[in-house]
């Protein structure tokens, strides 16, 4: 069976994942950070330490790696700046690198928030205009992990 790590998995999406992952024929592992997953199978996982970060993907040696860890609360990325900076850009960065490195495929999810939402109905070909610092992180997130995947 493949291997599915599935980074955030005490979040909204990424505790979503996790309890679907098994019926599709993933052998899951997980990662949690500060909460305690209530999933079994989770490791402990800090995505701005780079060196933890390559040594757990190393490890697992998974086909596939879901990131939905980053840091959500846009008021709190606005007072804290090079936090969500390092969470959300420099966090893809490391796991993106480790997935280059271990010949995994990221799966990287953003957020419609990189658009301004003057419009709506956006594609992928829409020129992105974030609003805030957390859509201005995931949005530089996007191009950290599309830089380095396609090399
Ligand atoms: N929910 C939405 O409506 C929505 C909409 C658009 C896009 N998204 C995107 O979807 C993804 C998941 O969002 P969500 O709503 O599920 O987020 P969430 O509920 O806030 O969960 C965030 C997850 O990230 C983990 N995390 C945070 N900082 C971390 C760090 N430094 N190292 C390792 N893990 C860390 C958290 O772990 P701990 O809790 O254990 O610390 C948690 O598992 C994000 O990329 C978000 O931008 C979500």
């Amino acid at each position: 069976m493949d291997r599915l790590l599935i980074i955030g998995s005490t979040g909204l999406v990424g505790s979503r994942l996790a309890s679907m992952a098994t019926s599709h024929d993933f052998e899951p592992y997980l990662t949690h950070n500060t909460r305690k997953s209530p999933f079994p199978n989770s490791s402990q996982l800090e995505i701005t330490d780079r060196d933890a970060t390559l040594r757990l993907i190393r490890e697992v040696r998974p086909k596939i790696i879901v990131n939905a860890a980053a840091l959500t609360n846009v008021d709190y990325c606005e007072t804290h700046k090079e936090e969500a900076e390092s969470v959300n850009v420099g966090g893809a960065r490391n796991l993106a690198e480790a997935a280059e490195k271990n010949n995994a495929r990221l799966l990287h999810i953003s957020t419609d928030s990189v658009f301004d939402g003057t419009y709506g109905h956006y594609t992928e070909l829409d020129t992105p205009n974030p609003l805030n610092h957390y859509s201005t992180t995931k949005l530089a997130s996007e191009r950290v992990v599309s830089q380095l995947s396609n090399r």
